[in-house]
């Protein structure tokens, strides 16, 4: 019934982990295949929506009709989303970003010795926040991965960063989070839980998510 929903719509989705160097050969990141991202991408050109999919690291395939940006950084990442915010109507941010990078990047391999190595991390830009401070008329949707307290964090997430919705999963939960085929979510509004979903296949989670958007999208566009 949803067929082409997100027809004339254009769609911004993230997805990955993103990729900290500390030198040529060494860098920091995080368990995320980019699974749940690329489902999002695929089940969002399926209801007609023009997709680009910025991708960090990712395992995932290649998806049809899918315009995909490599970046490696959050920093690369936040530069490639903001080229392309004023035009996107929806984005949703399923990456995992690091919130540290290496606060110096070595130009060749650090060499060891038989001292202790400290590493310096510095913050990166949060993304999703600055999206939320810039956000016209586009309809923002951030992920949370949590392993406690999951409404209070992701409805703290909501108001910090202005978004429509969060979608929580606890990463936790075998079946939920990074790295797996299926996923756990409880997707929130401004007014609290929306939404819980059982266990579903990531392909699953991504068209119920993409169904409660377009309602809201809609109820948005009315007032
Ligand atoms: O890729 P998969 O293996 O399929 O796994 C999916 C997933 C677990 C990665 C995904 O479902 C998910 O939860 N993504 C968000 C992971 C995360 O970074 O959560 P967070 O609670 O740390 O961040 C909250 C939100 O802020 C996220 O939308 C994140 O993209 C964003 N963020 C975080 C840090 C930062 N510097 N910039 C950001 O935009």
């Amino acid at each position: 019934a949803h067929s082409q929903d997100l027809a004339g719509k254009s769609v911004l989705v993230t997805a990955g982990g993103t990729v900290e160097r500390l030198d040529p050969v060494r860098f920091l990141t995080n368990d995320s295949s980019g699974k749940m991202g690329f489902a999002l991408a695929e089940a969002a050109a399926n209801r007609g929506a023009d997709v680009t999919l910025v991708a960090a690291r990712t395992t995932s395939e290649p998806i049809q009709g899918v315009n995909v940006v490599r970046v490696e950084s959050a920093e690369q990442m936040l530069q490639a989303v903001l080229e392309r915010y004023d035009t996107a109507d929806l984005v949703i941010k399923a990456a995992a970003v690091a919130d540290y990078r290496p606060a110096v990047r070595a130009n060749s391999k650090i060499k060891k010795s038989e001292e202790k190595l400290v590493l310096e991390l510095e913050r990166t830009t949060d993304i999703l926040k600055t999206l939320g401070e810039r956000k016209k008329h586009q309809f923002l949707v951030g992920f949370a991965a949590e392993t406690e307290q999951i409404e209070r964090y992701a409805m703290d997430k909501l108001t910090r960063k202005r978004c429509d919705l969060v979608v929580a999963n606890d990463v936790s939960q075998e079946g939920a989070g990074f790295n797996v085929d299926t996923n756990i979510v409880h997707i929130y509004g401004e007014e609290g839980l929306v939404e819980a979903l059982p266990m579903l296949q990531k392909r699953e989670v991504a068209d119920r998510l993409l169904g409660v958007i377009v309602n809201r999208m809609k109820a948005k566009t009315a007032k």
